[in-house]
Order: C-alpha cells, then sequence, then structure tokens
C-alpha cells in the first residue's frame, strides 16, 4: 500500500514539475562572446556603482557620500530585461570624467528610441489614462513604473505571485506613500482601503491579482496603460471568479497559451498555488472527486446486491 501511494505521489510531483517548467517563456539566447563583452563594459560602470566596487573603492575625486545613492544592484539588473544590455547603449555620454560632467549625466536614450512600434500604441493608451491628466502628466515617465535597471515583463517571470508584487509595486509606491503622491498631485491621497470596502478578503486579492486587473481594459495584446477611473473599474466578481475568468487573458495569459498547446487546458492557477472559486478547473481535485464519487457508488451497489442475495438466501432457507 505505501509503495503504491509513494508512486502515485511521485507521478503528480512530476506532472507539477513539468506543467511549471513550461509555464516561463525563454529569452532568446545570447552568444557567450557577446555577453562577455557586455558584462567587461559594464564592469567599468559597476567598479564604482555596485555594492561590491563601492564598498572596496578608493579612489580620488570621487564623492563617496554623492556615489551611495546611485548603486544598481548587480544580481537584480542581470536578471531584469535590460541585464544583457550595456550602460552605456542608455547613458550615452560623459562617464569618462569624475565627477561625470553635470550636462552628460542627462543624456539618456530613452525607452521610445530602441523600442518603437509597441511603444508608441503603448504612448497612445497612456494619453487615455487616469493619469494623462493636466499636472500630472508631465510628471510620469515609463520609468516612473519601470526603472529599467529592475524591470522584468511578465512573460518571462516563472510565479504569477512575484508578477503581482512587482506590478503592484508600480502602483503603491506612489498611491501607498502620502510623500511620493504629494510629488505628483497636491490632491488628498485616495484611501486604499475605503475605495475598495467592497472586495472581500482585501490583503488577499492584492497578494492574488494585480490592480491593473481591475484598472485597465482587457487587451489582446500587450497589457493596456489605459488606467480606468473609479466609475469604469472592473467590480463584477464574476469577472474573475466563472469559468470563462477575465485573469485568463490578463495575468495568467502567457501561461494559459503555453500549456493549452501541450496539455489541453489544465488550470495555470495550479502553478499559483491559488485556487480561484468558480474559475480554477484543478484536475487533481476533480480526480480525486470522481475517484471518491466512483467508490461510493461502487459501495452503493455493492451493498445493495449483497442484500438482495442475503434477502433471497434468507428466502429459499425459510421456505
Ligand atoms: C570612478 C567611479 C565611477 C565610475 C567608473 C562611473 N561612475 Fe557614475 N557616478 C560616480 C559618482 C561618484 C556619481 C555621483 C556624483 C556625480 O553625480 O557625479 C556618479 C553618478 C552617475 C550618474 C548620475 C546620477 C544622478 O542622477 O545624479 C549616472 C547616470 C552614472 N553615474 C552613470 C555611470 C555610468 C553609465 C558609468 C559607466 C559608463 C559610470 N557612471 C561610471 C562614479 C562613477
Ligand atoms: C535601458 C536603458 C538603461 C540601461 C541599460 C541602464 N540604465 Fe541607468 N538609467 C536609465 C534611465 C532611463 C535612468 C533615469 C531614470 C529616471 O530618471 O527616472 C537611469 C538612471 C541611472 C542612474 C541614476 C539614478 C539612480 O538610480 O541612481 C544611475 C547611477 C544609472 N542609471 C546607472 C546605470 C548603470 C551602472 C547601468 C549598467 C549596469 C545602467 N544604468 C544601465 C536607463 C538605463
Ligand atoms: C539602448 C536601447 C534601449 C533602451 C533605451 C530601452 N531598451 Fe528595453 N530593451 C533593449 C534591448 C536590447 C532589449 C532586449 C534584451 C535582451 O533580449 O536581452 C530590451 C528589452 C526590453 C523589454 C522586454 C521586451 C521583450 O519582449 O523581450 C522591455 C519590456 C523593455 N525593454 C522596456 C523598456 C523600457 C520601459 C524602456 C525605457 C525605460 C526601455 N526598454 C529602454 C534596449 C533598450
Ligand atoms: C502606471 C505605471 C506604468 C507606467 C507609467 C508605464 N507602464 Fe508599462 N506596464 C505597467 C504594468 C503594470 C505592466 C504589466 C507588466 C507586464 O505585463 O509585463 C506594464 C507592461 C509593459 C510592457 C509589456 C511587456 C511585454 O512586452 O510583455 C511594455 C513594453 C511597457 N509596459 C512599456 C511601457 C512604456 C513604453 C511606457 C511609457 C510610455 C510605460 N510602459 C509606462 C505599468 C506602467
Ligand atoms: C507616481 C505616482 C503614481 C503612480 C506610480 C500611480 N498613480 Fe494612480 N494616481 C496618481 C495621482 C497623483 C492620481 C490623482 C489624479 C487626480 O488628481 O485626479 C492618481 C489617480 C489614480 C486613480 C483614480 C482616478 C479617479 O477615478 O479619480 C486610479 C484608479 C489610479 N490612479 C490607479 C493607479 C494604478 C492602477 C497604478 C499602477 C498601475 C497607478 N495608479 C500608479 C499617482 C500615481
Ligand atoms: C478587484 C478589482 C480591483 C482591484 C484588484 C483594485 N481595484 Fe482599485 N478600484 C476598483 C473599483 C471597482 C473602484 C471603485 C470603487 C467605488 O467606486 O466604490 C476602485 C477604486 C480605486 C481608487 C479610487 C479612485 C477615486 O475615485 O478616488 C484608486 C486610487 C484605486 N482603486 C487604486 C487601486 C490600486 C493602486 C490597486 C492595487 C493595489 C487597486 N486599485 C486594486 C477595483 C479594483
Ligand atoms: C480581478 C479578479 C478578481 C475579482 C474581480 C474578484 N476576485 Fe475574489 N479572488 C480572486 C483570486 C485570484 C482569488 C484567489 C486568491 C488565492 O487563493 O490566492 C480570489 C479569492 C477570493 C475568495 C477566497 C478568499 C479566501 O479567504 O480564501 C473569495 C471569498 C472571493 N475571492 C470573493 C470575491 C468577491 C465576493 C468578489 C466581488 C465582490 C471578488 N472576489 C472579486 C480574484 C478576483
Amino acid at each position: 500500500m505505501a509503495a503504491i501511494k509513494t508512486v502515485i505521489w511521485a507521478a503528480i510531483g512530476l506532472v507539477l514539475l513539468t506543467t511549471s517548467a513550461i509555464a516561463q517563456i525563454e529569452r532568446k539566447p545570447i552568444a557567450p562572446e557577446d555577453l562577455k563583452n557586455i558584462q567587461d563594459s559594464n564592469a567599468k560602470c559597476l567598479e564604482c556603482h555596485s555594492e561590491g566596487g563601492f564598498d572596496t573603492l578608493n579612489r580620488e575625486g570621487v564623492d563617496k557620500d554623492k556615489l551611495r545613492d546611485h548603486l544598481v544592484d548587480l544580481g537584480v539588473y542581470e536578471g531584469s530585461n535590460h541585464g544583457r544590455v550595456e550602460c552605456k547603449a542608455c547613458h550615452v555620454k560623459g562617464f569618462e570624467e569624475f565627477p561625470h560632467a553635470a550636462d552628460d549625466k542627462k543624456q539618456i536614450n530613452w525607452c521610445d528610441e530602441c523600442h518603437t512600434r509597441k511603444f508608441l500604441r503603448i504612448e497612445m493608451q497612456f494619453d487615455e489614462s487616469v493619469h494623462a491628466k493636466e499636472g500630472i502628466k508631465e510628471k510620469f515617465t515609463c520609468s516612473t513604473c519601470h526603472d529599467p535597471h529592475v524591470f522584468q515583463a511578465a512573460k518571462y517571470m516563472n510565479s504569477p505571485r512575484d508578477v503581482v508584487r512587482q506590478d503592484n509595486d508600480f502602483c503603491l509606491s506612489c498611491h501607498g506613500s502620502d510623500q511620493s503622491f504629494e510629488q505628483v498631485s497636491k490632491e488628498a491621497r485616495p484611501d486604499l482601503v475605503e475605495n475598495h470596502e467592497w472586495l472581500p478578503n482585501r490583503p488577499l486579492h492584492w497578494n492574488a491579482v494585480r490592480c491593473v486587473e481591475c484598472h485597465t481594459p482587457v487587451s489582446k495584446k500587450v497589457m493596456s496603460h489605459e488606467i480606468l477611473p473609479a466609475e469604469k473599474a472592473e467590480k463584477r466578481c464574476v469577472a474573475c471568479h466563472s469559468a470563462d475568468s477575465t485573469l485568463r487573458l490578463r495575468l495568467y495569459k502567457h501561461m494559459v497559451s503555453e500549456e493549452r498547446s501541450r496539455v489541453g487546458f489544465v488550470n495555470s492557477m495550479i502553478l499559483n498555488e491559488a485556487y480561484v472559486i468558480g474559475a480554477t478547473r484543478n484536475v487533481y481535485l476533480d480526480l480525486a472527486l470522481g475517484i471518491f464519487a466512483a467508490v461510493v457508488v461502487f459501495i452503493i451497489v455493492l451493498h445493495s446486491i449483497l442484500r438482495i442475495i442475503a434477502a433471497w438466501v434468507r428466502s429459499r432457507r425459510n421456505g
């Protein structure tokens, strides 16, 4: 009996492992020598601009007090979507001198200089957003949310939980802090708890779904950047808690399509350790319930047959 159990658990483990492995989209490979060149070039900046470099740095004319606020975390950087881009591709000029020439520091290639096509649509969506108001708009750039040294696109991330954490931090860094909000607007910061009182167990929801799930229109391609105002935001529970959950087009988009091609529609939520009531078809739970139902039916039928036989035997004896 114990041996059979072990085999069953091993099989379930294997299925889970393979399904979670296909959930991640691989990034384009890069030739080792190209990677080496980029890393060598970046090492020249990181000699000062990383924790490790900073600690051992002892160079005349370098203002370490100022530098302390401008360090890049190498591990995070290399894990980000720009981890294989040269610092100098974006920071174009002026790093031969220390301190760097003031004007040159501002010379940065902005997003659209490298990513033209996709980003044009995103800019147009942003223009429709609640943040595109006069007086606020100017204070928003793409890097307000996407720190180019840190950001990872959802499609390259393994766990929906990590996506939720990263993407909600974009919003909460401002909507959760009076200090940051003040720098953008003179209005009072909306009370998030009060505004979402209609949602049961808010902390749990905010660990499991993103603000943008409810505050953007569904979009087939890259997530829409049109942040919707309160009156247009999603309030219907069935938008997520139903068999046709919009989460399949949003948070779980990349995983759902990847999986479908391999193993048919298995719920992606299993990978996420979440069971979304009404939306998740949990195959293991379904299987367990199926087996349970079959066993119950079997016992009832067996019981009936035994009773019929017993009655028949009794009637034979009596007769
Ligand atoms: C010898 C150490 C050193 C090296 C090497 C170095 N930096 Fe700096 N960097 C500094 C210091 C110190 C500051 C802060 C003082 C200042 O602004 O000049 C700074 C500031 C900056 C800033 C501006 C921060 C701000 O907003 O004021 C940027 C951007 C920057 N460095 C990018 C780079 C890049 C890119 C490289 C590599 C090409 C590089 N640095 C190489 C020491 C260095
Ligand atoms: C994809 C473009 C891009 C790449 C690659 C890039 N940066 Fe930046 N960096 C930016 C932008 C944009 C800003 C300005 C952010 C802002 O003002 O919102 C910036 C700001 C900075 C600053 C000043 C702000 C701060 O956080 O202290 C430093 C220092 C810096 N970068 C260092 C680096 C180093 C070192 C590398 C390479 C390891 C690098 N950057 C790679 C785009 C890039
Ligand atoms: C100097 C050119 C350059 C600039 C400027 C730049 N990027 Fe990139 N970006 C790249 C390159 C190159 C890649 C692909 C890196 C790779 O595959 O290793 C990339 C990848 C990305 C990705 C992943 C896209 C995908 O489908 O693989 C996103 C998202 C992204 N960048 C956003 C931004 C944002 C937001 C900004 C502005 C803050 C920005 N980029 C500025 C060069 C740039
Ligand atoms: C208010 C915050 C915010 C601002 C401002 C913002 N974004 Fe985004 N962006 C997000 C969120 C949240 C996502 C969803 C994360 C994901 O799907 O990768 C996202 C996703 C993206 C993606 C999708 C990555 C992919 O290819 O799958 C790109 C590209 C992008 N943003 C570019 C931009 C550009 C360009 C700008 C400036 C015009 C910008 N963003 C401004 C929050 C923001
Ligand atoms: C840099 C700060 C900042 C960031 C980041 C930010 N917001 Fe905002 N947001 C604001 C400000 C300021 C307002 C107030 C605009 C006004 O005065 O009407 C606002 C307004 C809103 C509103 C209310 C619109 C209404 O109905 O009045 C919503 C909803 C909203 N933001 C959602 C988001 C979401 C979702 C994100 C993340 C994707 C986000 N915000 C990121 C600053 C920010
Ligand atoms: C489950 C859907 C859902 C999620 C998740 C969600 N919101 Fe909302 N949000 C709404 C709805 C619906 C309203 C309007 C509530 C009302 O009018 O009673 C709202 C209201 C708001 C408002 C107030 C706008 C005003 O008029 O003052 C802000 C700001 C806001 N949300 C930001 C956020 C941020 C930031 C997050 C993520 C941390 C988030 N929301 C997550 C659905 C959601
Ligand atoms: C944007 C999508 C979305 C919307 C809208 C939404 N939910 Fe959820 N809800 C989720 C997800 C995802 C979970 C799973 C959380 C987990 O298990 O990690 C969840 C979990 C729950 C739970 C389980 C909580 C627990 O304690 O286990 C309840 C109850 C719930 N939601 C009720 C509602 C109700 C009622 C509404 C409408 C007022 C609603 N939800 C709207 C996505 C949503």
